[in-house]
């Protein structure tokens, strides 16, 4: 019998959970196509997941990876729209730390064969947040004036670019050794641990932002609705990032719901007290289940933008599948500016 590698969480915890385990190749069921993967990446929300906090999680053991590019291996019954051979992505959730894994065949998204894997498959969860937290959440417009918080980050940088595109004024809370980047990109830096961001955004633009991407989240979530102008709007797509002391997780699986009051209650307050800014939530996972053409528009809308050269991947190291381990180290530390990518020989 066939046999693959992949990386499996044990249980909850640090990087020293991950094990890489050799199982017996899966055979897809009806509707599902095998995929065997070229790429994944490596992300903040794998992290969250490996030590049970996130709320895609489950329990162990489960095999992480919240997207992919790989070419279809086999198809199941009933699945007519791929080819054998054919290169796809997918926003996976879970499973692509590894060689190979069955998928629905509607969750597949054409790969264009110029793209480069490592590179597409970079584009299909965090720059998938980014665009659609900028066109679907919000609609943006030309001339609009937005606040990024994290700017240096994996999201952070994918906003700050679909952002020039759409030609927005751009603010962006990072740490000093991340402004480089963070203007090179054409945003603003400010550097949130010297200054306080509310009074830093008030001093530079007078009346304050359109749009606040914030997945900082908890309390953080009050102080950007102070930067809002009129009609403003906080799009909030995260809280795990409030969780981290000294590059640390805090908290453990307790406090994966800790953020969530102050965002309903925020969400709540800013309906009823007609001030003309408000809330909204963001989370890739409830929009594709919403929207599931919407998702496939938009992935194929980046995979073109990324063959006209308008979008760069930001990769910071290639690693292996038994590498996984050392990749959460290093996402953990904080000290790589790009993204980890897991590539599959
Ligand atoms: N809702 C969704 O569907 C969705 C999808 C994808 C990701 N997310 C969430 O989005 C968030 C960002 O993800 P990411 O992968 O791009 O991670 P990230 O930006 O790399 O997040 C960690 C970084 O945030 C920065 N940071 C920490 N506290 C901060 C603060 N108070 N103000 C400004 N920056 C701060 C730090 O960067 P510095 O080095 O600059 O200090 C830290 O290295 C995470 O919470 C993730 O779970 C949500």
């Amino acid at each position: 019998m066939t046999k693959y590698r992949r990386v499996v969480v044990s249980q909850y915890g640090g990087p020293e959970v991950l094990e890489v385990v050799e199982d017996t190749l899966p055979e897809p069921r009806p509707g599902e196509v095998r995929v065997r993967i070229l790429a994944a990446g490596v992300s903040f929300a794998d992290v969250l997941m490996r030590e049970g906090i996130h709320p895609e999680t489950t329990r162990p053991p489960f095999t992480l990876g919240w997207e992919l590019v790989g070419v279809v291996d086999k198809r199941g019954p009933g699945v007519l729209g791929q080819q054998l051979g054919d290169r796809v992505a997918a926003l996976s959730v879970r499973g692509s730390y590894a060689e190979y894994l069955r998928i629905p065949a509607e969750d597949l998204v054409p790969v264009p064969n110029c793209l480069d894997p490592v590179e597409a498959a970079c584009m299909a969860f965090v720059h998938l947040t980014a665009y659609q937290m900028m066109y679907r959440a919000v609609r943006v417009n030309a001339g609009d004036r937005v606040l990024i918080h994290s700017a240096g980050g994996p999201v952070g940088t994918a906003l700050l670019q679909l952002g020039g595109l759409s030609g927005l004024e751009m603010y962006g809370t990072a740490s000093q050794r991340k402004h480089d980047l963070v203007s090179r990109l054409g945003g603003i830096p400010i550097d949130y641990k010297a200054v306080d961001f509310v009074d830093e955004i008030r001093r530079l633009t007078r009346d304050g932002v359109d749009v606040v991407f914030d997945g900082i989240g908890d309390k953080h979530i009050l102080r950007s609705y102070k930067v809002l102008r009129r009609g403003g709007v906080v799009v909030a797509f995260g809280h795990a990032t409030s969780l981290i002391r000294d590059g640390r997780l805090t908290g453990g699986r307790r406090s994966r719901l800790r953020g969530l009051p102050t965002l309903a209650g925020q969400i709540i307050r800013s309906r009823l007290i007609p001030d003309g800014r408000k809330v909204v939530p963001y989370s890739i996972q409830t929009l594709k289940r919403r929207h599931p053409d919407w998702y496939r528009e938009d992935m194929a809308a980046l995979f073109t933008l990324l063959s006209q050269g308008k979008l760069t991947p930001i990769i910071a190291k290639q690693l292996g599948l038994k590498e996984a381990a050392k990749a959460h180290e290093l996402l953990s530390e904080g000290s790589l500016v790009g993204r980890i990518m897991l590539v599959m020989r």
